[in-house]
């Protein structure tokens, strides 16, 4: 149910921190890639050889333990899916919500944009503190998810609530973070966004004014909706939003065989890159001499690729922009029928309202029984939320 998911185990100093060896082993089973950082009162506890030996992966402890990636917190953050923290003690709920970033669990969890979850464990005092539940209640407000300690024996000798929730229970809440129940959960959605660039010599290319920006806020939304998704990219100054595969390109070819490659487990395609329609003829390798450029540049069709699958679309379901400047509903319609698609998003791609590196856009849906729904201008943000909505709409029941 975690099936290539890759988690963060961060764990904290806390008696129940040994009950991170069962959880790093469940989490595995369940099919996750977890690499496991340990503070540095979590190693009185737990030794990082043991959750190393169960991950089957390098278990991180401090900034600068690793020489190929100073900048762990970095690295790791935009590597995981999902941040858990099983056990966390109240200290580290107290500085997470003070945003500092005093050791390495605590920068992570500053700098990550991938969700967070939380399995508290602490003495029943401590977990009541008002101090510990307004830190609890700012960090819900940011959108961290919890699993809250249950009640029983602690180790200090009391009873109340306090110890770490049962393992499986972390699982499945992990699981349901990932996967939110609903009809996108674990569906295959292939995503292309952003322009290609087409290279005529080494340092010279044929590209577009696309941003990325509306495939990758498609592919942020999908991925919230529980979705796994791939998305494949030309040149953009985009972080991957979190929980998305990241496949970048460069050229409508590249693009071409990527999406060729991800077709057939995807169930939902959404093509929102600007593929270049040609690239130069003639590459030279090295730079070209002004008096060597010829007059004219040759230039040769790439393939279409949103044609293409629309041939052997079979069950799926595909979905493409069209970038119009004149008429939009007859040439996204035509486009819409000419590529065999599910629906299309026709939007301007030039004029004061141009989608192209634009923030916000207003587009214009057309689906396949030819219904036309105008959707004002928006960030595009908002308007993934829409479009998947739509989408929604197609789902066989
Ligand atoms: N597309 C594609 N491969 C191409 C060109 C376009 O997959 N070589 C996809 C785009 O991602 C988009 C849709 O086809 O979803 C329409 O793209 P657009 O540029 O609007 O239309 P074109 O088919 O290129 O037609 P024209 O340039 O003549 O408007």
């Amino acid at each position: 149910m975690l099936s290539g998911r890759r988690v963060v185990l961060g764990v904290s100093g806390s008696i129940a921190a040994y009950k991170a060896a069962d959880l790093a082993r469940r989490l595995v089973r369940a099919g996750a890639e977890v690499t496991a950082v340990l503070t540095e009162n979590a190693c009185r506890f737990i030794t990082p050889l043991t959750l190393r030996t169960l991950t089957q992966r390098p278990v991180v402890t401090e900034f600068f333990s690793d020489p190929q990636s100073p900048v762990p917190h970095i690295s790791l953050a935009q590597w995981a899916d999902l941040i858990c923290l099983a056990p966390a003690t109240a200290d580290l709920i107290a500085r997470a919500a003070q945003g500092r970033a005093d050791d390495l669990l605590a920068a992570l969890i500053l700098d990550t944009r991938a969700p967070v979850l939380w399995a508290p464990a602490m003495n029943t005092r401590m977990w009541e503190n008002s101090l510990t539940q307004e830190n609890v209640q700012k960090l819900t407000s940011l959108g961290h998810h919890w699993v809250h300690p249950a009640s029983g024996d602690l180790a200090c000798g009391e009873t109340g609530k306090g110890r770490l929730a049962e393992a499986e229970d972390i699982v499945q809440a992990a699981s349901d973070v990932l996967s939110p129940p609903g009809p996108w959960s674990g569906q295959a959605v292939l995503i292309t966004a952003g322009p290609t660039r087409e290279p005529w010599d080494a340092i010279r290319y044929l590209s577009n004014r696309s941003s990325g920006k509306m495939g990758f806020a498609l592919a942020a939304a999908a991925a919230a909706r529980g979705a796994r998704v791939t998305l494949v990219s030309g040149p953009v100054d985009l972080a991957p939003p979190p929980g998305v595969r990241l496949v970048s390109i460069t050229t409508a070819r590249e693009m071409h065989a990527a999406v060729l490659s991800e077709f057939p487990d995807a169930q939902v395609i959404i093509a929102a890159a600007a593929v270049a329609d040609f690239r130069p003829a003639h590459y030279r390798d090295g730079k070209m001499k002004k008096q060597e450029a010829p007059p004219t540049l040759e230039l040769v069709p790439n393939p279409d690729i949103l044609l293409e699958l629309g041939k052997k679309k079979e069950g799926r379901i595909l979905v493409g922009f069209a970038a119009e400047d004149q008429e939009l509903v007859s040439g996204g319609r035509a486009k819409r029928e000419k590529k065999n698609l599910d629906l299309i998003v026709a939007n301007r791609a030039n004029g004061a309202d141009s989608a192209f590196g634009a923030e916000a856009a207003a587009v214009t849906l057309i689906d396949a029984q030819d219904r036309v729904e105008e959707i004002p201008r928006q960030p595009k943000e908002q308007l993934a939320g829409i479009i998947l909505d739509r989408v929604e709409k197609l789902f066989k029941t």
